[in-house]
């Protein structure tokens, strides 16, 4: 039985008559198969399984998509039905956020105004504090995140462990069409158009990743799929860093970092590469 959690008083009490481990999955809703798939990784690391479903209003900014994003509440629990969820914590703006917005936030430290905090400025100060009262709300032992939103995921591991929160910080491949785009809740804003070039950002990810493997350096990888990526990209940032989001390494494991817009749509997506010496 998967129950609707309206509140956080609610919350504490569902969560109270939980006995052994507890796993949550936090998101926005509009679930798709890379919510599923964190859903069944964080079901084998617990007996219990809340999912937070919560179109956070701090971590949109001002020109962003906070009125017309997806909100499928119904769709939303059959998933959570589907993937055997005990407890779909859904709370209203005004339960989680009494009085308005919050005077006292998380700061994100300085990995918070690069890559993705550059382009948005105040996001991830919105989403750790989200992310931190969702954690006090549901009190899990293990939380699973997605490598998706990689930023987010490295600075939610840096705010449990900086913070003392005790609940350990799993990330969850990232799931793609068959066409490789990475699944998001935003991909239905995309034209038919957009949609058929969107599959050439993961491409030309590869494409770089894949040369890097031959020799190219880090700064190689970045011009190829700059010069790679569709026409119709209209692009934030291309980045090789280190796993830890820090400068990229001469060799070694690294990370490929895109984000952009096709349209008026935004899209992030990330990919492991390996830098090799010549
Ligand atoms: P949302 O975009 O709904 O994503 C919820 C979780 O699903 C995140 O951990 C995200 O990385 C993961 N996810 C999304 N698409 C994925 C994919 N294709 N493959 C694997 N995992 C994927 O991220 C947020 O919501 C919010 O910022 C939140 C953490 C809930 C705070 O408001």
């Amino acid at each position: 039985m998967t129950l609707l959690v309206p509140d956080r008083a609610t919350m504490a009490e569902v969560r109270a008559g939980m006995g052994g481990r507890v796993a949550v999955v936090m998101t926005m809703g509009a679930l798709h198969e890379g919510h599923r798939a964190l859903m069944r990784d964080a079901r084998g690391r617990a007996d219990h399984l809340i999912v937070t479903v919560f179109v956070n209003p701090l971590q949109f900014g001002p020109t962003e998509d906070f009125d017309h994003y997806p909100r499928t509440l119904d769709a939303d629990l059959a998933v959570c039905r589907e993937e055997g969820v005990d407890a779909v914590f859904a709370p209203s703006r005004e339960d989680m956020y009494p009085g308005g917005k919050p005077k006292v936030t998380v700061n994100p430290g300085p990995v918070g105004d690069v890559l993705e905090g550059a382009f948005r400025p105040g996001f991830f100060g919105g989403v750790l504090t989200v992310v931190a009262k969702l954690l006090n709300a549901t009190r899990p032992d293990v939380t699973c995140f997605g490598e998706k939103d990689y930023q987010q995921l490295a600075m939610v591991r840096a705010m449990a462990a900086d913070l003392s929160f005790p609940a350990e910080v799993v990330g969850v491949e990232t799931v793609r069409e068959a066409d490789g785009l990475a699944k998001s809740s935003r991909n239905v804003y995309l034209s038919p158009a957009e949609r058929a070039e969107a599959p050439g950002i993961h491409a030309a990810m590869q494409s770089g990743a894949s040369l890097a493997g031959k020799g190219a350096t880090a700064a190689d990888v970045r011009a190829h799929v700059i010069a790679e990526l569709p026409g119709g990209i209209d692009l934030d940032y291309v980045e090789v860093t280190s796993p830890d989001l820090g400068p990229a390494p001469e060799t070694g494991p690294a990370r490929l970092l895109f984000a952009g817009r096709l349209g008026a749509t935004r899209l992030i997506d990330n990919i492991p590469l390996t830098v090799e010496a010549k």
